[in-house]
């Protein structure tokens, strides 16, 4: 069976938890590839709100098994916190949940790093999470990192120890004010990994290809979104892996021939958090009506989401990197009551127009240039069918197929897993 991917395709956020646990019930096995608890993917049913970081968003159907693949890191901290969120739930988690014997952990001095590395940097930080990820994923490709197998072995703390203390001497030679209690962390650190243990470690992409073979259906839950990819996106202000669809074959060990479908996610206008590049941003009361409509805080840093109105210029390049077979539109019911909508759908760059991602996307060398169209004004989120649809949403929904090349598949109308339309 092939293996279908879910990818945000701007810069995070696009509502990739909630579609993934309306997909669910398509799949036997949901699988997150890359990235880690820098992640918040928010469901929401029967009046309960969830976020997830770690786990993938098909936990709660009753016959899902969940994978966090080789190419996530993990907090053992975060994830033991996840489990216990999650223990009101009645989940089988021993059976249900797997991790891969492939994935590395993400250690106290990691999280002690990013706040360093980002300190230090002044003005010219990041933006990150400060959940260690830069950090983590610099051991994986160092070569030192420590990874969940290890846990199995014998002497793990020895390597552990070693590497801490290494972290220590790169803290110190940031030469920034960073307050730290390491026993405390560490104490916190080892409770979790005794906690992450109880959980069946596998070596999943054996399992994946078995599961192949046994023609069970698997969904590829990614994180972040495309313009945050460590290659693709708005580097230096991106993540520190690929969030891309070929992602999800280093972060699984799947092949690129096996890939089904792929779905591409994105809100009917645009938010970013953290720093970097962000041309269609609004500072005016249309983007505080986005932010205050939409509910834009971080799920999970709380912080306010910088928003904008949607860049068509930088979809279409995300849905050309990814490959995408089928988009899906959320958040349309945040746009209602907007007398007019802008899109994005050139850049003046250097004297001239042109509608691809240039090498660099900051104000002063791109101007967004816009279509406009006429907002609708109906309420959409008690809507259930799509021929229910205003004509304005319908123009809207049809331009974007005409320009992006790919149908639009799911609108989501509300947070709700209810609330989506499939077209
Ligand atoms: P993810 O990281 O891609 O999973 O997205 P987040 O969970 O970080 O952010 C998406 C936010 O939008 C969450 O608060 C969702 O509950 C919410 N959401 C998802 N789809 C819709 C929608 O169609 N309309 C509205 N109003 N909210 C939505
Ligand atoms: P989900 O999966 C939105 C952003 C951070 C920062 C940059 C680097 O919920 O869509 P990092 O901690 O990864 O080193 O931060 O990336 N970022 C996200 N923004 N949604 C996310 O995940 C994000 N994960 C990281 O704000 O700008
Ligand atoms: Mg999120």
């Amino acid at each position: 069976m092939a293996v279908d991917l879910l990818l945000g395709l701007q810069w995070g956020d696009e509502g990739k938890g909630k579609i993934v646990d309306v997909l669910t019930q398509n799949y036997d096995i949901i699988a997150r590839f890359q990235g880690g608890p820098n992640a918040g993917h928010t469901l929401e049913f029967d009046g309960i709100k969830h976020v997830l970081h770690t786990i993938p968003s098909g936990i709660f159907h009753k016959g899902s098994i969940n994978l966090v693949g080789n190419g996530v890191v993990i907090d053992p901290v975060i994830f033991k916190k996840e489990l216990d969120n999650l223990a009101k739930f009645d989940l089988d988690l021993k059976k249900k949940l797997l991790i891969s014997r492939k994935a590395h952990l993400i250690l106290p001095t990691h999280r002690l790093l990013d706040a360093a590395s980002e300190t230090a940097k002044g003005k010219a930080k990041i933006g990150s999470t400060l959940k260690g990820i830069g950090p983590t994923y610099m051991d994986k490709t160092g070569r030192n990192g420590i990874r969940v197998g290890d846990l199995e072995l014998k002497d793990w703390k020895k390597k552990y120890r070693a590497l801490a203390n290494k972290h220590e001497a790169m803290i110190d030679f940031y030469n920034v004010d960073i307050q730290y209690n390491l026993a405390e962390l560490e104490a916190e650190f080892f409770e979790a990994v005794a906690t992450l243990k109880t959980l069946q470690f596998i070596d999943s992409e054996e399992y994946l290809h078995q599961a192949q073979r046994n023609d069970k259906t698997i969904l590829a839950e990614g994180a972040q979104g495309s313009l945050l990819d460590i290659d693709f996106g708005t580097y230096p202000f991106v993540t520190s892996s690929n969030t891309t669809a070929a992602g999800a074959c280093t972060g699984l060990g799947v092949s690129p021939g096996s890939i089904g479908e792929v779905f591409g996610i994105f809100k009917a206008y645009t938010t970013r958090v953290g720093s970097g590049p962000f041309p269609t941003e609004l500072f005016d009361d249309y983007g505080k009506t986005m932010a205050k409509v939409g509910n834009e805080f971080g799920a999970t840093t709380g912080r306010p989401r910088r928003c904008g109105w949607l860049d068509l210029v930088a979809l279409k390049y995300a849905v050309q990197v990814n490959g995408v077979t089928q988009l899906m539109m959320m958040k349309g019911d945040v746009l209602s009551g907007f007398d007019t909508l802008k899109i994005c759908t050139a850049y003046q760059y250097q004297g001239k127009e042109i509608d691809y991602l240039p090498y660099n996307i900051e104000a002063e060398n791109v101007t967004p240039i816009y279509s406009e169209m006429k907002g609708w004004k109906e309420d959409l989120t008690k809507m259930t069918e799509a021929s229910e649809f205003p004509k304005e949403l319908n123009d809207y929904i049809e331009f974007l197929e005409k320009e992006l090349e790919v149908p639009i598949k799911i609108v989501s109308v509300g947070p709700d897993r209810t609330q989506t339309i499939h077209r």
